[in-house]
């Protein structure tokens, strides 16, 4: 995984062959033009399908609109005009102001269309979200993704994807230029719950590796050595080498930003209170993320958790 670099298939549109009719090609409806959805949306360009895509804010749709890719004014129009609707925007409240906000999608909705919900958002929301879309006999699917904004432009991210296998089986091809492997779940919800799994696992881990490397820097510790005993050991992990380097850049520039570990951690926590379950490294690590958020660091990457420590510490992990 390389988080820094532009993914080929973002770049060069140029030369993808394409297909030389689109007569029977289904409509797709991107809504979501994001850090994550703009990638995502190109390559489905690039794969060929015949593209319509919608955001709140109008700059993200330019490069698209030059590109003579059509733009809807509204979710409504997107339900309206396409097959296969993906949703890729913030969180639950914007999941919701999608679905039913003015002009939202489920007043178009087709019963023909199938919604595929790839934000990262609560298995509550997800499994309401699929009810109000399957009531008008549209069609479901809960697939949001792992990896981030270098993985979304190389089609390369993993999907974790909830719903029924035939549903899921005729918008796979669609999966499939976003993302691989496409990741079977379960349910829909069990997408969601795959996902804040795993970012449970990046947000305690991120945290715990800020922590150390401030730990270690107020000792006077050098951090190319910390790096290299990290990743000469059991805990070596990709996270750890490419937050390392970049950290060692002091680059902060946002791939997975703090304010979305941060609602991550907080729907792990919220969701393990609904089940029982103890998360205590998790509601510690969601108090450092709001910690650094609050300090003005939430639309930094999610590396910049390190500098809630190092404020704190008076100490800063450099080389
Ligand atoms: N960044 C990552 O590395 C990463 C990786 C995996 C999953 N995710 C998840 O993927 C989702 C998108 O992430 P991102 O990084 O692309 O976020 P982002 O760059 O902040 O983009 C968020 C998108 O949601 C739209 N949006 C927000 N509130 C809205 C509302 N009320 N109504 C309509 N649209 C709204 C935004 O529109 P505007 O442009 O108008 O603000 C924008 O298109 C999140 O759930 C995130 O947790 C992110």
């Amino acid at each position: 995984m390389n988080v820094s670099r532009v993914g080929p298939r973002a770049n060069d549109r140029t030369q993808v062959c394409r297909p030389s009719t689109r007569a029977h090609m289904q409509t797709i409806g991107f809504i979501g033009l994001g850090a994550m959805g703009t990638p995502m949306a190109w390559n489905l360009e690039e794969a060929g399908h015949d593209l319509l895509v919608y955001n709140r804010s109008d700059g993200p749709t330019e490069p698209f609109a030059d590109a003579g890719i059509d733009v809807a004014d509204s979710p409504r129009a997107v339900g309206q005009q396409a097959d296969v609707v993906v949703i890729m925007v913030t969180d639950d409240e914007a999941l919701a102001a999608v679905l039913d906000g003015e002009d939202g999608l489920l007043i178009g909705l087709d019963s023909e269309t199938t919604v595929i919900q790839m934000s990262t958002v609560t298995p509550e929301a997800t499994e309401a979200a699929a009810q109000t879309v399957q009531a008008q006999n549209a069609r479901f699917v809960d697939a949001p993704v792992s990896g981030t904004v270098g993985p979304a432009e190389e089609g390369t991210l993993t999907v974790l994807a909830g719903g029924d296998d035939d549903v899921i089986d005729d918008v796979e091809a669609i999966l499939a230029a976003m993302g691989e492997p496409i990741v079977r779940c379960g349910d829909v919800g069990d997408g969601a719950r795959m996902k804040l799994f795993v970012n449970l696992l990046l947000g305690d881990m991120m945290s715990a590796y800020a922590e150390a490397l401030t730990f270690g820097a107020a000792q006077g510790l050098d951090l190319e050595a910390m790096q290299q005993v990290v990743e000469a050991g059991a805990v070596d992990s990709p996270l750890f080498r490419i937050k390392g380097d970049l950290i060692a850049e002091r680059d902060f520039q946002p791939r997975f930003p703090v304010d979305l570990q941060f609602k991550d951690l907080r729907y792990a926590n919220e969701v393990a209170n609904d089940v029982g379950v103890q998360l205590p490294q998790t509601a510690a690590a969601r108090e450092s993320f709001s910690a650094a958020s609050a300090m003005g660091h939430g639309n930094e990457d999610m590396t910049a958790v390190l500098k809630y420590l190092e404020s704190i510490a008076d100490v800063t992990v450099e080389r």
